[in-house]
């Protein structure tokens, strides 16, 4: 499974990239709107540059004549870049110009299988899967992402499907055990996927005995 990251904070973006965890990084106009001091290229160009894989960056047109006027632009800013696209008519249209001219593209904003199987029709690269907003209006978001999951195997579309939107680790968890291609995980969560109490104990418990150890071949 890959791990992407979903964040315009450079920080958090050097961090994990350290730590040689992450495939790829997710973002959109609001997780842009929380970075203060940078132009949107500076930033986009440097996330680009921090970033061994795939950067989606979002446009916000409306229309599928000026989307794809923004991703080409969106585009030149470097090799990785993958153009987030929000679904819709005209998303779709963007989509099928974009994936003739060889321009990657990532459709955001999708809530069923229904919409994802046309997403993958229209020659979307990624199709991301929003699993929290779901869980916040009690639908079903596991049945979303499993059918869709399904709905990709049966016909070997090449799309992949990103489980987005995430909130806790469980998410993550249960996203892998139906074989997601992708999560795009927040920061806060990528943190708590590493703790485990019984861990940091494990670790304490082997450096006191080893401490031991070292004072009683010291008495020898
Ligand atoms: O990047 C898209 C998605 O992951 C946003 O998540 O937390 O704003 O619902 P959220």
């Amino acid at each position: 499974m890959k791990i992407f990251l979903d964040t315009a904070d450079l920080n958090e973006i050097r961090k994990a990239v350290s730590w040689g965890i992450i495939d790829g990084v997710t973002t959109n106009p609001t997780l842009f709107s929380k970075q203060k001091g940078f132009s949107f290229e500076d930033l986009a160009r440097e996330i680009l540059n921090t970033v061994d894989g795939p950067v989606s960056l979002e446009v916000v047109s409306d229309l599928a004549e000026d989307m794809v006027k923004e991703a080409r632009n969106l585009n030149k800013l470097g090799d990785n870049v993958v153009v987030k696209i929000p679904f819709g008519k005209e998303g779709l249209k963007a989509v099928r110009a974009l994936s003739s001219e060889g321009i990657k593209t990532n459709v955001t904003l999708v809530f069923s299988p229904s919409q994802a199987l046309l997403a993958a029709k229209a020659g979307a690269t990624y199709v991301s899967i929003f699993l929290g907003r779901l869980d916040d209006i009690s639908n079903e978001a596991f049945k979303v992402l499993a059918d869709s999951v399904e709905i990709f195997r049966n016909y070997d579309f090449r799309t992949e499907i990103i489980a987005a939107s995430i909130r806790h680790p469980m998410h993550v968890v249960q996203a892998a055990l139906i074989g997601t291609d992708i999560a795009t995980v927040p920061f806060a969560v990528l943190e708590k996927m590493f703790k485990h109490p019984l861990t940091d104990v494990g670790i304490e418990r082997f450096k006191k005995d080893w401490e031991q150890f070292l004072q009683s071949a010291k008495k020898d």
